[in-house]
Formats: structure tokens, sequence, C-alpha cells
């Protein structure tokens, strides 16, 4: 008993002396570089600032990072401008510290802003990096209202837009809707994941059987290496610049901007929800819903996200199966095609809702049909992931499943700890079959029928058991 509480204290010991010397060396490096003592004051945070521990879990999406055991930065640094980045990370080279790069802090994992080994580290929070630049060339459009044909005459136009990498999506797309209802950005669609770590590892969302990955519509990025130079896509050459465009956020230098190409949409989309459970069929759905999805045209994104529920008819626990639907058309073109090629699913006009582009993408979680777009911006839009206790991974689906295995399965969701379980199906194809596996770094493309994506909420307790085994 004795000496081993002995070597804990020791080591305890260790621990604090050994990450004490590198943080006051590394604070007095940084202030010499900031030469502005008072923005220095302002911009960094070490743990005896009162706020240190809020701004730190300011954005962190899993609780599961924010528990007292999780270890916490020596310092966190809110730069202004791409010197103060400069000088974190040359001071953080110098004196032999980590750097975690921090945008939106949606990382599955916390990478952001912790680490699972135990190295002293720093987290520089790009938080403040929002200012956007809009700049539409030739923006001279000419979408036809009703042939789906037209929408994609003038996709080859550049319709350039600059954002920082601490920009979130949903910040993104409401700039891109202040100027045009027209054009948008395919990327993802959780609220506030950013631009930062969102495209450094690829980026899919409802655009993407159309136009491709957000990093596939990167036209340019600047970056900070670990020297500190400041390189764009000449500079840096081709294989970092294919590199940064999925490779994975955090590994090869820090992003500060993003040069995207826009693309077009038409002035209104459809949206669908249907919600099936196992007694109407749910099963024969999901198991024919992987025969068709892939196949659709490029302007159907589909996804399923199955869960348990509580029948509405009998109170009894079931599982539910909700088909969603995003078209670049009217309801008018969609419900004919979607009964020719999915009449199992039984649509009918009254499950579609027409709306801009801008605004489907309020519909993340629930269509709150008839709000403004402001709402957009609201920092506290909830998703089912953000600031819970959230274990998610993702699988990629080759081969049909069949649909033994789907019954084989839904008995999972009736058990205990699976009252907050989900699995969401997103339909790949189109755009997504033309790419090939190594033309970026994000190799999910041809021969993907549709990604899983296992989502598990819930108590830390639980999540404990779940993520040690
Ligand atoms: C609620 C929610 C919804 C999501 N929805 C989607 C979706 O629709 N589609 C999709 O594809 N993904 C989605 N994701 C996953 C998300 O895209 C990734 O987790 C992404 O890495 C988050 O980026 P971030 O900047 O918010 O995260 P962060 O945690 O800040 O960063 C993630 C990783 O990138 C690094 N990084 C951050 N900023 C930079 C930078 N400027 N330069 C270099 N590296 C950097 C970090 O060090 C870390 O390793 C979702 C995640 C959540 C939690
Ligand atoms: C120093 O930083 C503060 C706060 O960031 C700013 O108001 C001030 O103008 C800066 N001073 C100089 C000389 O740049
Ligand atoms: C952190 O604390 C120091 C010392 O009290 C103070 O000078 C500095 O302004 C604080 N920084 C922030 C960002 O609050
Ligand atoms: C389920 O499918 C069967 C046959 O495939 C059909 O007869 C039945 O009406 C369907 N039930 C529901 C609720 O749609
Ligand atoms: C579902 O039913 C169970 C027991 O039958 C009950 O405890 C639970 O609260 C119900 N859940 C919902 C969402 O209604
Ligand atoms: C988009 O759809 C809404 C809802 O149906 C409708 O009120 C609006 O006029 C449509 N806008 C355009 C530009 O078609």
């Amino acid at each position: 008993m004795f000496p081993f509480l002995l070597i804990v204290l020791l080591s305890l010991s260790w621990r604090t002396s050994a990450s004490a010397q590198p943080a006051q060396e590394f604070l007095h490096c940084l202030s010499l570089r900031f030469h502005n003592s008072s923005s220095f004051a302002k911009l960094v945070y070490t743990q005896h600032n009162s706020s240190y521990s809020s701004v730190l879990k300011s954005s962190a999406q899993s609780l599961r990072f924010t528990t007292p055991s999780t270890p916490t930065p020596l310092a966190i640094v809110t730069p202004l401008h791409a010197p103060h980045i400069q000088a974190a990370v040359h001071c953080c080279r110098k004196h032999g510290l980590q750097v975690r790069t921090r945008s939106g802090g949606h990382d599955f994992e916390g990478l952001s802003y912790t680490t699972a080994y135990k190295v002293p580290f720093v987290v520089i929070d790009l938080v403040n990096l929002r200012s956007v630049q809009v700049n539409v060339e030739k923006a001279t459009l000419h979408f036809c209202t009703s042939k789906q044909s037209c929408y994609w005459c003038c996709a080859k136009l550049l319709l350039v837009f600059c954002c920082n990498a601490g920009q979130s999506l949903t910040e993104l797309y409401y700039e891109i809707a202040r100027k045009s209802r027209t054009l948008a950005f395919p990327a993802g669609i959780g609220h506030t994941v950013g631009l930062g770590g969102h495209l450094s590892g690829g980026g899919y969302g409802v655009l993407f059987r159309k136009y491709g990955l957000g990093a596939d519509n990167v036209i340019d990025a600047r970056l900070i290496d670990v020297k500190g130079r400041i390189l764009d896509k000449k500079s840096m050459g081709e294989d970092l610049f294919w590199a940064i465009r999925g490779g994975g956020g955090g590994s090869f230098g820090i992003v500060l901007a993003w040069k995207l190409k826009l693309v077009p949409v038409p002035a209104n989309v459809t949206v669908f929800t249907l919600s099936k459970t196992l007694e109407q069929n749910a099963t024969e759905l999901v198991h024919q819903w992987q025969y068709i999805a892939h196949k659709l045209p490029k302007e159907i994104h589909t996804s399923i996200i199955i869960s348990r529920v509580n029948s509405s008819e009998n109170e009894k626990m079931t599982v539910q199966a909700s088909f969603t639907g995003i078209f670049l058309g009217s309801t008018d073109e969609l419900v004919p095609l979607i009964e020719e090629k999915f009449p199992q699913l039984g649509i009918v006009k009254e499950d579609c809702f027409e709306m801009s582009w801008a605004e489907s993408n309020l519909c993340a979680t629930q269509c709150p049909i008839g709000v403004s777009l402001e709402t957009l911006l609201e920092r506290s839009q909830k998703s089912v992931l953000s600031k819970t206790f959230f274990k998610a991974k993702s699988d990629y689906v080759k081969q049909l499943i069949p649909e033994s295995a789907f019954q084989g399965l839904w008995p999972k969701f009736y058990e205990d700890g699976a009252k907050f379980a989900s699995m969401v199906f997103v339909a790949f194809g189109g755009k997504m079959e033309e790419i090939s596996e190594t033309e970026s770094p994000y190799p999910h493309r041809a021969g993907n029928l549709y990604s899983i994506l296992y989502v598990w909420t819930g108590k830390k307790r639980k999540i404990k058991l779940l993520t040690s085994s």
C-alpha cells in the first residue's frame, strides 16, 4: 500500500514540475513575440485564469472529454490573426510542446483539445478567425425554373468564397444565402461544425452525390506549416495540397482560410421525411433502400435514421426507420420519381416541403418550416451530438446486407443501454462513384453503396463501459 502511494505521489509531482517549467518558458516566448502586451493578456489563457475552464469547454462538443480526468492544455491561445498563430507554433516547437488546433471542436474523439498521451500541449483555438469575404465573380446565373437539366448549365462558373477556418458550416451557409438563393457549398449539416476540421477530413453532406465532398470543392488554402511559414496552393506544392483536403486535420499544418468553389442550386429544393416502424414494414424498406438509393439521380440525397421508439398505436417498444431526402427540384418532379424507383415507400405530396437550400439545413434534426434564416447563426442550435456524452463511428458498406441481418440487429436496440442509440445510413453513389480512391485522401468513393454512422449518446458511466471494451 505505502510504496504504491509513494509512487503515485512521486509521479504526480514529477508531472507537475515537468509541465510547470515549459509552461512558463512558453508564455515568456509568446509574450516576446506578441509585441502588444495588451492583446497577449486578452488572448492567452493559462490554468490560473478564471475563465480558462469555460474557454476550454466552450466548443468541446463531446462531454466525454470535459471530465476532471481529461488531460488539459498548459495554455489556450485564441489568435486574432496569422502572426499570433506563427508565434504560438514557434514557441511550442522551441519548448517541446505539442500543438492542438481547434476550429469547431466537433472532433468525435476530442483531438482538438485533449490528448490520449501524457504529453504537454497547447490549444490554438481559432474561435476569433471568423471574417468572411464573398466574391461572386461573373454572377450571371440563369436558372431555368422547371427543367432540371438546366440548373447545371452554369456549373463551370467560378464562384469564389473565402472564409477563415474558424467559421462554422451554417455561418458559411448564411453568408452565401445573403448573397444568393441559388448558390450553395456542398458540405455537411452539423450546425456548429468548424470548417477547419470539416474540410480537412473531407466533409460530406446533402449535395455530395451531385458535387462531391466539401474538400473536393476547395480551390486554394492558406496554411501555416511547422516552421511558421504561410503557404498557399502554389507554394505548398501538389502533395501537401492533396493531403490537407481529406487527410485529416491537425496533421499537416494549421489551415488559416479556405478558398471555396460555390455550386448552383435551384431557388427551392424539396425535403421529405417518412417514418416507418417494424410494424409498418421498416425491415423490408431498409433492405430495399440499399438497392435503390445509390442509383437514384444525383439530385436526390437520401438517408435513414434508425432508432428505438414507442409505437404510437400500442406504446410498445419498436424500431423506427426515418427515411429523409433532399431533392434539387420541385415536389411535382420528386413524387413521380420516387414512386417509380421506390414505390414501396409510399411517398405522397403531403410528405414534401419546398424551401431554399439554405433553409433546408435547418432540417438537420427536425424541419422548423417557416423560421428565419438567422436561426442558422444560433450557436446554441442543437443536434443529437452536441454537448452530450457520445461515441460515434462510421462504416462504409460495399455489399448489400441481407434482410435476416437487419432482423438480427433490431433486438440490440431494445437493450438497456440503447435508449439513445441510433444508426444513420447515408446513400453514396452519384458524383462519388466517379472519383477514384486515390484522387484525394478520402478513399470512400466508387463502390461504396452507403455509409453507416453509429451513434451512442447517454450517461457518462455507461459510455465508459462501452469505450473500454
Ligand atoms: C454534431 C456533429 C455533426 C456533424 N455533421 C457532419 C456532417 O454532416 N458531415 C461530415 O462530413 N461530418 C460531420 N461531422 C464530423 C465533423 O465534420 C468532424 O468531426 C470535423 O473534424 C469537425 O471539425 P471541427 O473544426 O468542428 O472540429 P475540431 O475538433 O476543431 O477539429 C477536428 C480535427 O481537425 C483539426 N483541425 C481543426 N481546425 C484545423 C485547422 N484550421 N487546420 C488544421 N487542422 C485543424 C483538429 O486538430 C482535429 O484533429 C459532424 C460532427 C458533429 C459532432
Ligand atoms: C494592442 O491590442 C489591443 C487589444 O487587442 C488593441 O486595442 C490595440 O490597438 C493594440 N495596440 C497596438 C499598438 O497595436
Ligand atoms: C489571465 O490571468 C493573468 C494574470 O492574472 C491576467 O494578466 C490576464 O489578463 C488573464 N488573461 C485572460 C485572457 O483573461
Ligand atoms: C407490408 O408489406 C406487405 C407485403 O409486402 C403488405 O401486404 C402490407 O400491406 C405492408 N404493410 C404496411 C403497413 O405497409
Ligand atoms: C416508452 O415506454 C416505456 C415503458 O413502456 C416508458 O418508460 C418510456 O417513458 C416511453 N418512452 C417514451 C418516449 O414515450
Ligand atoms: C419556395 O417554396 C415556398 C413554399 O412552397 C414558396 O412560398 C416560395 O414562393 C418558393 N420560392 C421560390 C423562389 O420558388
